[in-house]
């Protein structure tokens, strides 16, 4: 069996170091996403532990499509009930580019399919009214709602169809969207996905010990990420999906969730810096703190005013400041950009610093960058600069 974690296209890098760092076996870089041999267990140990994953998803195999009809025969040829409860919601989702271009189509199909094939792995409940309206009572009619669907506690599911060319790859997703760890209630102005602050941060070199400045930390999402990798703490002790599928050992969730809780320390004295201007970004960041079960408490100035206390040794600076969508917007910024540099080269000279933004003239007013990677975010092409201060 193969686990695929998912990433935005650019950060596999990240993504890579981290799996490998937490499964400690060989993995596979693919565009927009990594591959390592694993099983439904090592599925929900990543769901509870990647930081860097968008999704992990669970690879049950390829298909034939070529057509619609081929898809939907290949998906009833295959024993469900090893993989679903009968009754399992499932919510089939599709992506990618094969020879079918529908996609409405292909979800529609492959969801009668399965819906037929988890009705048929099904115990008879006896008669009752069927979708298609059989009266209590009656003889059973052998059509689709011959059988009631059982009552099932059993979490829905995501199944995800990837089309490539005549192919289909089935994956079920092990545990959702990864990044909604639970913690940003409260949110500033133009936050940063909490997955994408994870690998950036790895991706600058950053490490747990290695000290960290955020002086512009909207929602507090690099300084949470920081703290809480550094406290050993899980990104999310919700129970994924695929904990709830039949092939999913009992207990092993409960183990799972236990070690983690004991793994994790209390350290209130990470050295990690953080500040806003904006009173609102402060308090969000620090409710945000507490609901994370890490201490972060920010200073309200203005990143040209020095913070009150420094730390030790050479460190990293992560900066997200405003950026706009036109160019204009951004000939508009470079003032603030400016200042930037020069208040931080003061306080921090000879730090690293990484910057998300979407123009590298505008980064290189802050230090003289490089641009490790370009992705979207909320629509919009921004690069991660690195540079020295
Ligand atoms: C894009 S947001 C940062 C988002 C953050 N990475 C997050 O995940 O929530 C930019 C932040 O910079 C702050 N900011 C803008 N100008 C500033 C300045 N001169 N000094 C300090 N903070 C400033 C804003 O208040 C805002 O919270």
């Amino acid at each position: 069996m193969s686990i695929y974690a998912v990433c935005t296209p650019g950060l596999e890098p990240a993504l890579a170091e981290e799996l490998e760092e937490l499964l400690d076996r060989p993995v596979h870089v693919r565009a927009g996403g990594v591959e390592v041999e694993g099983d439904l267990v090592d599925a929900a140990g990543l769901c509870l532990w990647s930081r860097c994953a968008a999704k992990i998803l669970v690879v049950l195999g390829e298909v034939h499509a070529a057509s619609l009809q081929q898809l939907e025969q290949e998906v009833r040829k295959l024993d469900w009930s090893d993989v679903l409860h009968p009754g399992q919601k499932v919510v089939v989702k599709v992506a990618g580019r094969g020879r079918i271009k529908h996609h409405d189509a292909v979800a529609k199909k492959v969801g009668f399919a399965l819906g037929d094939s988890l009705r048929a792995s099904a115990q008879p409940v006896g008669p009752g009214r069927g979708k298609r309206g059989a009266k209590r009572g009656s003889a059973a009619p052998k059509h689709r709602g011959q059988l009631r669907r059982p009552r099932t506690n059993h979490p829905p599911i995501t199944l995800q169809v990837r089309l490539d060319e005549r192919v289909a790859r089935l994956s079920l997703d092990a545990g959702g969207l990864l990044h909604k760890r639970g913690y940003r209630q409260a949110t500033a102005k133009a936050p940063i996905r909490e997955n994408l602050a994870a690998c950036i941060l790895r991706m600058a070199g950053w490490r747990p010990g290695v000290p960290l400045v955020d002086p512009m930390c909207g929602a507090g999402t690099f300084s949470i990420e920081a703290a809480m990798r550094s406290n050993d703490i899980a990104p999310s002790f919700d129970p994924p999906p695929v904990t709830g599928l039949p092939g999913f050992p009992e207990g092993a969730w409960a183990t799972m969730l236990k070690e983690a809780k004991q793994a994790q320390g209390i350290d209130t004295d990470i050295p990690i810096l953080t500040a806003d201007r904006d009173p609102g970004a402060c308090k969000a960041t620090q409710e945000n703190a507490v609901r994370a079960g890490v201490h972060i408490a920010p200073a309200r100035k203005d990143i040209s005013a020095a913070f009150e206390r420094t730390l030790e040794g050479v460190g990293l600076v992560v900066l997200n400041p405003p950026y706009g969508v036109r160019v204009a917007d951004n000939v508009k910024l470079a003032p603030l950009y400016h200042k930037i540099g020069g208040a931080l080269r003061a306080q921090f000279p000879g730090w690293r610093v990484v910057m998300v933004c979407p123009d590298k003239a505008l980064a290189g007013r802050v230090a003289k960058m490089e641009e490790l990677v370009r992705f979207k975010n909320g629509g919009i092409s921004v690069g991660v600069f690195v540079g020295e201060l």
